[in-house]
């Protein structure tokens, strides 16, 4: 075999392992093997030395030629892969910038300020105002004014968080200063902002105020230590039962619906007189009797009546002029009752599969 026909054999050879390398490494390797210093190339060259005169430089014409070619194919080949690991790494990286963005998770309000909220509108759409008040309390603001007894049961440490208890000498509220009472609370009830809202405000008083409250009862299905009331105030002349009787009952109606009817119970409060709680016709039942509503039909939702005339004294608001009605909204019950709630501690765990249903 002469050295063209391996010179031939040699190019054919080369285009194949070239085409054939798949990583740079490969290539290289293809590379060293067929132009390096000991490659098959260099090898064959060596041996024109032992061609005729007249052959060498055809052969020599050949060969550069053949290592033109090695070189044009190792180079197209690496600008090849070049492209091609560009490619990859395109199509490795590409954003879809047409795809809609990532939302962040947006909160919403907690069912029981979906509920406060609602209460705010159907009273102020009544003409009644928003009016707030001290949760920390004292014992003047949230029993004395509101015509309890010294001895008054609900006043007990059983039923009430002491923050200041009792402590001569150590006073710590002004306004406990003020009226001669040194014992400091959490809100047992909202029913201190009517004394608050009627020291600062002559009448006509339409208010409600909602806000937390807080008992020492362990948590349970129908109780929880902090839960919310609404409370409503209302003082003007000539105010009567039926004032009373007519507003909780629209306000019953905007609540839970036209068909529900309402209950007025006697009941006693120290700062009504007379006073009543209000049960609204049980909604799964409709009234007729089952386990949700104790097969009474009915599920008591808030406290109410009329404005004790000791505590508009209290207020110095005069009692031969006005008169007014008050009332007390649980607005947990409000929840538990509107949407069936079996257990008043999922409102308080944090739990969101239970919350995001609102
Ligand atoms: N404060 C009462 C309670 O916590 C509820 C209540 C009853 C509020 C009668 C009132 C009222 O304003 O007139 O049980």
């Amino acid at each position: 075999m002469s050295l063209i026909d391996d010179l031939e054999a040699l190019e054919t050879q080369a285009k194949e392992r070239i085409a054939e390398a798949s990583t740079q490494e490969k290539l290289e390797a293809a590379r060293v093997a067929l132009l390096g210093r000991k490659g098959e190339l260099t090898g064959l060259m060596r041996m024109m030395g032992k061609l005729d005169q007249a052959e060498r430089p055809v052969v020599g014409k050949r060969a550069n030629e053949v290592r033109a070619a090695v070189e044009g194919l190792l180079e197209s080949r690496i600008a090849e892969m070049k492209q091609e690991a560009t490619r990859a790494r395109l199509a490795a990286e590409a954003v879809d910038v047409t795809l809609p963005g990532a939302r962040p998770a947006i909160g919403h309000q907690h069912l029981i300020h979906q509920i406060i909220e609602e209460a705010e509108d159907i009273f102020t759409g009544i003409g009644y105002t928003v009016e707030s008040g001290p949760q920390v309390e004292t014992t003047y603001y949230n029993f004395t004014a509101l015509n309890a007894p010294m001895d008054h049961p609900s006043r007990s440490a059983r039923d009430t968080f002491y923050v200041v208890d009792n402590n001569p000498g150590g006073v710590s509220h002004p306004e406990a200063h003020a009226h001669g009472e040194s014992d400091v609370i959490l809100r047992t009830q909202t029913s201190g902002v009517q004394v608050h809202v009627m020291e600062r405000q002559k009448p006509p008083i339409y208010m409600i105020c909602p806000g937390s409250v807080y008992r020492p009862d362990t948590a349970d299905a129908c109780h929880l230590p902090q839960f919310n009331q609404i409370e409503g105030l209302v003082v003007d002349e000539g105010i009567t039962f039926g004032d009373l009787k007519g507003t909780l009952d629209y306000f019953v109606k905007q609540m839970f619906g036209e068909e529900r009817k309402t209950r007025y119970r006697p009941h006693f409060f120290p700062f009504t007189e007379p006073s009543c709680e209000v049960d609204v016709s049980c909604h799964i039942c409709g009234g007729k009797g089952c386990p949700f509503c104790k097969h009474s039909g009915w599920i008591e939702i808030l406290g109410c009546g009329m404005v004790d005339p000791n505590v508009l004294v209290n207020c110095g608001i005069d009692p031969e002029r006005y008169s007014g009605f008050a009332f007390g909204i649980g607005a947990e019950r409000v929840a538990a009752l509107r949407y069936d709630l079996p257990d008043l501690r999922t409102l308080m765990t944090g739990d969101m599969r239970f919350l995001n249903q609102f």
